[in-house]
């Protein structure tokens, strides 16, 4: 298994080119389920999660060619023949996000069978959004062995209120609703970029479709949908864990070829904490001298501070005077960054759904263990300010969705290396859920 061997200490200086959002990626790439024509997908970031996905495509008959050199970032899939309208356990349980064919399938082939995802370190994340809406669209829905199965002749339009804001629950509906017959009525939507940028996908591909970015979206279905080139946003978390970094390290990076309107919560929770942020149409530049203030911070569904940059922000109250106390909205259970952080000298007391981190703290390096996606981030961003050579194990959960992370804070000066073990035990697939 992987470890990062990182030693603390240099300020980053430099630019840092984002990749393509994975969870704008993984959700366009279902959508190619809707359609017997190619479609197109530019910028899709080499992770982890895309790949997972790609077997998935792939395990049902789609046809999925992963670009390579200059095109590297390209992916096209046609979905001419499913075989096999089905996501099994094996890739379910690896990536959560599997759920999203759930929708697509039962609108293209009538039928899907998606396994339930099961435990998460994440906390609990139920699918019943999901279900209950294609309930509302007149999917007929059974649970067998462990799997979902959703059956429709045609789905109809309907009106479907969501109880609570689930971001791919949103997308998992929109995409049935462009091929059911009649008009879909969504409330309460997710309003993340990546619903958006599906839905611009979508109606490239025919679909019509109106107020996603809002959280009232229109659907009228169609009969068929058609291929379709698309080039997927850029990745705001990651752009977001970059300028952290950069803040952290009292470094002066620019972060280019992100979309700075997306970020804004962040940059102005940075601001508020003392860093200097300058952005332009697609850069954002963080000058950070070391100094911060404590600021409390809650995370909320976009446009509010994204639960997927609160373990960052952890690291970063460590290194703010005071206290800053920190509540997770979105998920229970996510704060298992946390004890890692106090493992490397970070004094933080949890209360349920709230943390209280005192700093400022001169963090010192250990052995960390990466728990999840954004955790692993969490305990990179504080080695980069630690004394001594930190060593952050299972870093397969970074390679889900960070692209080249390495070599991307190696280019802007961090003394960062990816060492394998040296004699390696055959290893299951992981099976924690991000
Ligand atoms: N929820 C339900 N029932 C459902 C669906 C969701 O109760 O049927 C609850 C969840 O348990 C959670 C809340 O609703 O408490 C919000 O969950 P949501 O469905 O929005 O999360 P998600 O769609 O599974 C996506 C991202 C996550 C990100 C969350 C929140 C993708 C592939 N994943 O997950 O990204 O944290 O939205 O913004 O888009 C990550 O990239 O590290 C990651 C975990």
């Amino acid at each position: 298994m992987d470890k990062f061997v990182i030693r603390g200490g240099n300020p980053l200086l430099g630019t840092i080119r984002i990749s393509g959002a994975k969870n704008a990626a993984l959700p366009a790439m279902a959508a190619a389920l809707l359609t017997d024509e190619q479609v197109i997908l530019e910028n899709i970031p080499q992770v982890r999660d895309i790949e997972t996905e790609r077997r998935l495509l792939a395990s049902m008959g789609a046809e999925v060619e992963l670009g390579y050199g200059r095109a590297q970032h390209r992916t096209t899939i046609r979905c001419a023949h499913l075989v096999a309208p089905e996501a099994a356990y094996e890739l379910v349980k690896t990536m959560r996000a599997s759920t999203l064919v759930l929708g697509p399938l039962v609108a293209r082939c009538g039928m899907a069978r998606v396994s339930l995802p099961g435990g998460c370190a994440i906390g609990a994340r139920p699918i019943d959004l999901h279900i209950k809406g294609l309930e509302q669209l007149g999917a007929k829905i059974s649970q067998e062995h462990g799997y979902v199965v959703a059956r429709a002749d045609r789905l109809r339009g309907g009106h479907v209120v969501f109880d609570k804001i689930t971001v791919t629950g949103t997308e998992d509906l929109l995409m049935a609703a462009t091929l059911a017959d009649g008009e879909t009525l969504m409330e309460n939507c997710a309003r993340e970029p990546e619903v958006g940028d599906l839905a611009s996908l979508l109606i490239k591909m025919g679909a019509n479709i109106e107020g996603a970015g809002t959280s009232t979206i229109r659907v009228k279905g169609v009969q068929r949908l058609h291929g379709a080139r698309h080039r997927i946003i850029p990745d705001r978390i990651e752009a977001g864990t970059f300028i952290v970094a950069a803040a952290m390290t009292g470094g002066d990076v620019n972060v280019t070829g992100c979309d700075p309107e997306h970020l804004a919560a962040l940059l102005n929770k940075l601001q508020e904490v003392g860093v200097k942020v300058r952005h332009n149409g697609e850069s954002v530049r963080v000058m950070g001298d070391g100094e911060f203030k404590p600021s409390d911070m809650s995370t909320e569904e976009y446009p509010g501070f994204p639960t997927d940059m609160q373990a960052q922000y952890m690291a970063l109250a460590t290194q703010a005077e005071g206290a800053s106390v920190i509540t997770e909205n979105i998920f229970e259970n996510r704060f298992m960054h946390a004890q890692e952080l106090v493992r490397m000298g970070a004094n933080i007391k949890i209360e349920g759904r709230r943390a209280t981190v005192r700093g400022k703290t001169q963090l010192s390096a250990a052995a960390v263990l990466a728990s999840d996606l954004r955790a692993s981030a969490s305990l990179v961003l504080a080695a980069l300010v630690a004394q001594g050579e930190t060593i952050v194990d299972r870093v397969y959960h970074i390679d889900r969705g960070y692209e080249h992370i390495e070599e991307k804070l190696r280019g802007v000066g961090a003394e960062i290396k990816r060492i394998g073990e040296m004699f390696p035990k055959r290893l299951s697939t992981p099976a924690v859920l991000v």
